[in-house]
């Protein structure tokens, strides 16, 4: 059921991954500091999905990143856009595939912990779904069980890296759990209350999904979120240009934390 994306990305060189990486709002042009990059629009992709965010770049890029090889979406799918979960999830399936082992999602949330401010980068320790929706709904895949367990989502081992190589770097991170709306609508003041009571720290439109999927793929899931916005309520409007900004102003910070996390991955016996 993959076949025709595999053959057409091996064709074109993509040459079995250790890391997959999916780059959120404004995060995209990370992969400029791929070497022998190989570059691939997703229209030329045979069965893949395409992007309709303005910002997202469709492009899946292949090649070399801190010293391990790396296949990045710049440009990730979002329910919201209108796909189904599967075909949101496609490319994770995909990376799982040519064997990639860890899956580092980043995205752009609102911060709804009170100690966060725009700026902040937080490591994903765990998530809450509370859309009702699920990836794995339908017959079960043959990747994994049906029944996936969810205990340890993001890993610990993952997260260990993700703060020494922040400390390396000098930088702070939040961390927290990171709540999944489909969006395109923000979230009302309510509602980011809700999370707060729910013990969420902050709210997105995004890797939920793909978070399920790679553990059902049994993937080593890391997560990072760049919070761009206090969440409603807590600040007086929300708008996207002020995702972009701020995703813009964090990003020189985000690239390095993302390249020297790179760098220590797979350095370990086992990450797990
Ligand atoms: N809510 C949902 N998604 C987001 C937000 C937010 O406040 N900021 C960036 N993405």
């Amino acid at each position: 059921m993959y076949t025709n994306t595999l053959t057409y990305l091996r064709e074109h060189g993509v040459q079995s991954p250790d890391i997959g990486l999916i780059l959120g709002s404004g995060l995209g042009d990370m992969v400029e500091e791929m070497t022998n990059a190989i570059k691939i629009k997703y229209e030329d992709i045979p069965d893949f999905p395409t992007s309709t965010v303005e910002g997202h770049e469709g492009r899946l890029v292949y090649g070399e990143l801190a010293g391990k090889k790396v296949i990045a979406l710049q440009g990730r799918f979002h329910y919201y856009e209108g796909y189904d979960l599967e075909t949101v999830t496609y490319p994770i399936r995909i990376f799982n595939q040519l064997g990639v082992k860890t899956l580092i999602l980043t995205n752009a949330a609102g911060g709804v912990n009170e100690e966060f401010k725009p700026g902040d980068l937080m490591v994903i320790t765990d998530h809450l779904n509370l859309t009702g929706e699920n990836p794995l709904i339908g017959s079960n895949k043959p990747e994994g069980p049906r029944f996936v367990d969810m205990s340890q989502t993001y890993s610990h081992q993952g997260q260990t890296l993700l703060y020494q190589a922040a400390s390396e770097l000098g930088y702070h991170l939040q961390k927290g759990v990171y709540t999944w709306f489909t969006g395109p609508s923000y979230e009302t003041p309510a509602e980011i209350r809700a999370v707060r009571t729910l013990g969420g720290d902050a709210v997105g439109m995004s890797t939920v999904p793909e978070a399920i999927v790679g553990r059902h793929c049994e993937m080593e899931i890391i997560g990072i979120s760049c919070i761009t916005n206090y969440a409603a309520g807590m600040q007086e409007h929300l708008n996207h240009e002020e995702v972009v900004t701020i995703s813009q102003i964090v990003k020189p910070k985000f690239k390095a934390l993302l390249n020297k996390l790179i760098e220590k991955i797979g350095n370990e016996a086992n990450l797990g």
